[in-house]
C-alpha cells in the first residue's frame, strides 16, 4: 500500500526523505502553514492538518489531490522568501538524463544541444516533478511560497537556465537567461499576454464589477491600454504631474525634518532620528499616487490622517498577502462555500473599490465646478485635474471603465513604490560611499535646475541608477510572463506557442553571468556607456522590474519619477545609515518585501 503510494505521488523510495507525504488513515497531511493560508485567523492545534478540511463544508475525492485533471493553464507570479531547502528533489525528477541537467548548472548561460544537434521537445525540458499535487504540498512544507524568488534561484542552480514547474493547478516554463528573454519579447504579438490573476478578475465578475487594463487582454486591453498611455506614460502627461509629485516629496521631507527636530538626539552636533520609516512611506505613497491621479491632495501628511485611507493601505496590503495561495488552490471553489481565504481576500478588494469609489465621486463633483473653464485656463490656475480630470473631460472610456482604472492604479500605486523605496534606503544606509556619490551629483544638478524637478532629475543619473539597481536586487514583482504566439526554440528546447513562460527576475538580478559582481550595489553600472557596452554584447533585457513593451508597468514613469524624487530631496536633508550591514531577508506575499522593516537613522545635514 504504502509502496504504491509512494509511487503515484512520485515520491522517494526512502521513508525518511522529507519529501514524502505524511499518509495518515488514508487521509492527506499538510503542515500547519497551508491552514493558516486557507483559515487565516484560525489556531491549529498540532504541525500536522488535513488538506480536505480547508475546503469547510465540502467533500471530494482524492482525484483532486493527484490532479487527474489538470488544466494546462500556467501560473505563478511574483514571489519570494527565505527557505531551508531546495524544493525539489532534482535527482529524481529530471526527466532524461538527471546529470546533464546538474552539470548544466555550471553553466547556466550555456544553450544545451541534443546529442544530435536537433533541437530537444518541450517534454525534455527540465522539470521539479510532474505531479502539481504532490508539488503544492511540497512548496507548502518547505515554505516555498514566501520564498519563491529563492526557489528559483536554487532551482536554476541544480537543473540549468530553464526548467518546467507545475504546481497546483500551475504550469509554467521558467526561464532567466537575456538571450531567451529577448527571443520571448520578440513573439509576444501585438496584444501581449501575461499570467491572468484569476483570483482578481474572480472578484471583477462576481461583483460586476469592469475590468481595467490589469485583467484584460486582447484588442479590449489595448484599446483602454492607448488611451491611459496618454495621461500617464507620454512625457507630456509625466511634465504635467512631476509637479505635483515633487510637491508631495518635499513636504514628506519637511514632516521628516519636523520629526527629528522634535524626537530625535543631537549626535556629535548633529539631530538624528532612527525611525522604521516604512509606515510613512506607504502613507508617502499613497498621497503621491493620489496627488496625480485626483489632482488634488488628500492629506496624509496632516496631524490628523484620515483613517478611511489608513484603512485603504491595511486592505491592499490584505489583498496582495492574500492572492498567493489562491493561485494555486481552486478559488472558485473557494468562493463557493464561503472559505475564510476567499472571503478575506473579496472583503480587501470590496474595501479598496468602495473607497476608490468614495475619491473619484467627489473627485468628479469638483470636477463639475469647474465646468466651462478650459483646460488651459484650468492649468494656467494651477488646476490640473489629475488623471481622472483629464480621461473624464477627453470622454474616449466610459465611467465605469474610467472607474475601473483609476481603482486599478490607485491599488497599483502604493505598495509597489513604498516598498523599493525601503530597499534603497536600507542600501544607500549601508553603502555611505556610493550615497555620498550620488548625494554630490543630486546636489550639484539641484543647484543648476533653478527649482524644476525634471531638470534635476535629468541632471542625476546616479538616481535613476540607484532605482534600477535595488529593482535589480529587490524586483518588486518577482517574474514577468508572456505567452508566445508563436512556437519558440528556448535553450534549444522547443516551446509551443500559449505556453506560460516566466522571466525569473530576481536569479536574473543576481546571476554573475549577467552582472559582473552581482552582489554589489552599484547604481553606477547603469550609466549609459556601461549599458550600451552591455548591449554591444548581447546582454539587453537584464533591467525588466517594470515589464517590457506595449504591455509594461503603465504606473512606471509614475512611479520612476515618485521614487527619485524622494530619494533627492531626502538626500539634500540627511545623512542615511542602518545600525547593521547584514543583508535583509526578504518574503514575497505577491511583491517582494523585506521580512521586518529595515530602521534607518535620518540625521539632519
Ligand atoms: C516600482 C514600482 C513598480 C513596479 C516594479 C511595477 C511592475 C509592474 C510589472 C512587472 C508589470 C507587468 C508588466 C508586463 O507584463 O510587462 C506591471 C503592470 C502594471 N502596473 Fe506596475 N509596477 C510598479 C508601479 C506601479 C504603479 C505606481 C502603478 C499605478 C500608478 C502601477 C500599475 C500597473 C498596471 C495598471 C499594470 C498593468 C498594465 C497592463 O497590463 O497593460 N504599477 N507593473
Amino acid at each position: 500500500m504504502r509502496a504504491h503510494f509512494r509511487r503515484k505521488y512520485q515520491l522517494s523510495e526512502n521513508p525518511k526523505d522529507i519529501n514524502h507525504l505524511r499518509s495518515v488513515g488514508g487521509k492527506v497531511s499538510l503542515p500547519r502553514e497551508l491552514s493558516k493560508i486557507i483559515h487565516p485567523d484560525t489556531k491549529t492545534k498540532d504541525d500536522s492538518f488535513n488538506l480536505l478540511s480547508a475546503f469547510q463544508g465540502l467533500s471530494f475525492g482524492t482525484a483532486v489531490l493527484t490532479g487527474r485533471k489538470h488544466s494546462r493553464t500556467n501560473v505563478f507570479l511574483f514571489g519570494t522568501a527565505p527557505q531551508k531547502a531546495l524544493c525539489m528533489t532534482a535527482a529524481e525528477t529530471v526527466a532524461d538524463g538527471k546529470l546533464e541537467a546538474r552539470k548544466g548548472a555550471q553553466g547556466a548561460g550555456v544553450r544545451k544541444r541534443g546529442v544530435d544537434g536537433r533541437v530537444r521537445s518541450f517534454e525534455e525540458i527540465p522539470h521539479t516533478g510532474r505531479s502539481g499535487w504532490v508539488n503544492l504540498v511540497r512548496f507548502w512544507r518547505e515554505g516555498c511560497f514566501t520564498q519563491l524568488h529563492k526557489h528559483m534561484e536554487r532551482t536554476f542552480n541544480a537543473l540549468g537556465p530553464i526548467y518546467r514547474e507545475h504546481v497546483g493547478t500551475h504550469r509554467s516554463v521558467n526561464i532567466m537567461m537575456p538571450s531567451d528573454i529577448g527571443e520571448l519579447f520578440r513573439s509576444e504579438g501585438l496584444h501581449p499576454q501575461r499570467m491572468t490573476l484569476q483570483p482578481w478578475a474572480t472578484h471583477r465578475e462576481t461583483r460586476q464589477h469592469s475590468k481595467g487594463i490589469f485583467l484584460k487582454n486582447g484588442e479590449e486591453w489595448r484599446a483602454d491600454r492607448l488611451l491611459l498611455n496618454k495621461e500617464v506614460m507620454m512625457s507630456a502627461a509625466v511634465k504635467r504631474f512631476l509637479p505635483l509629485l515633487d510637491e508631495v516629496a518635499r513636504d514628506f521631507c519637511q514632516m521628516l525634518q519636523a520629526r527629528v527636530e522634535r524626537e530625535g538626539r543631537r549626535e556629535a552636533g548633529k539631530r538624528s532620528l532612527t525611525i522604521d520609516p516604512s509606515p510613512d512611506l506607504f502613507r508617502f505613497a499613497l498621497e503621491a499616487s493620489c496627488h496625480v491621479l485626483y489632482g488634488e491632495r488628500i492629506g496624509l501628511f496632516s496631524s490628523s490622517p484620515s483613517l478611511e485611507s489608513q484603512k485603504f493601505i491595511w486592505a491592499v496590503e490584505r489583498m496582495l498577502a492574500t492572492t498567493p495561495p489562491l493561485l494555486y488552490l481552486p478559488h472558485r471553489l473557494l468562493l463557493r462555500i464561503g472559505a475564510p481565504l476567499w472571503t478575506q481576500h473579496a472583503a480587501a478588494w470590496d474595501h479598496i473599490f468602495s473607497h476608490a469609489d468614495a475619491r473619484i465621486k467627489r473627485g468628479y463633483q469638483r470636477l463639475s465646478s469647474f465646468q466651462g473653464q478650459g483646460s488651459e485656463a484650468r492649468a494656467a490656475g494651477g488646476q490640473y485635474t489629475g488623471v481622472l480630470g483629464q480621461l473624464m473631460e477627453k470622454g474616449q472610456l466610459s465611467l465605469d471603465l474610467i472607474k475601473a482604472n483609476i481603482t486599478e492604479l490607485m491599488a497599483g500605486g502604493v505598495d509597489t513604490t513604498a516598498v523599493p523605496l525601503q530597499f534603497s534606503l536600507f542600501e544607500l544606509g549601508r553603502n555611505p560611499e556610493v550615497q555620498e556619490r550620488v548625494r554630490q551629483q543630486v546636489r550639484t544638478s539641484w543647484a543648476q535646475a533653478g527649482g524644476d524637478p525634471q531638470k534635476a532629475l535629468q541632471g542625476a543619473p546616479l538616481l535613476k541608477g540607484t532605482i534600477k539597481e535595488i529593482l535589480r536586487l529587490y524586483p518588486v514583482g518577482i517574474t514577468v510572463q508572456r505567452m508566445p504566439i508563436k512556437d519558440i526554440v528556448l535553450q534549444n528546447y522547443h516551446v509551443p506557442a500559449g505556453t506560460m513562460v516566466h522571466i525569473c527576475l530576481y536569479p536574473l538580478g543576481r546571476s554573475a553571468e549577467v552582472f559582473e559582481d552581482p552582489q554589489r550595489f552599484d547604481p553606477g553600472r547603469w550609466s549609459s556607456s556601461r549599458e550600451e557596452g552591455q548591449r554591444a554584447e548581447g546582454l539587453g533585457f537584464r533591467s525588466l522590474a517594470f515589464g517590457f513593451g506595449a504591455r509594461q508597468c503603465v504606473g512606471r514613469r509614475i512611479a520612476e519619477n515618485e521614487m527619485q524624487l524622494l530619494l533627492m530631496h531626502i538626500l539634500l536633508s540627511f545623512h542615511i545609515s542602518v545600525s547593521s550591514s547584514e543583508d535583509i531577508k526578504t518574503t514575497y506575499t505577491l511583491i517582494l518585501q523585506p521580512e521586518t522593516p529595515p530602521r534607518i537613522t535620518f540625521s539632519k545635514l
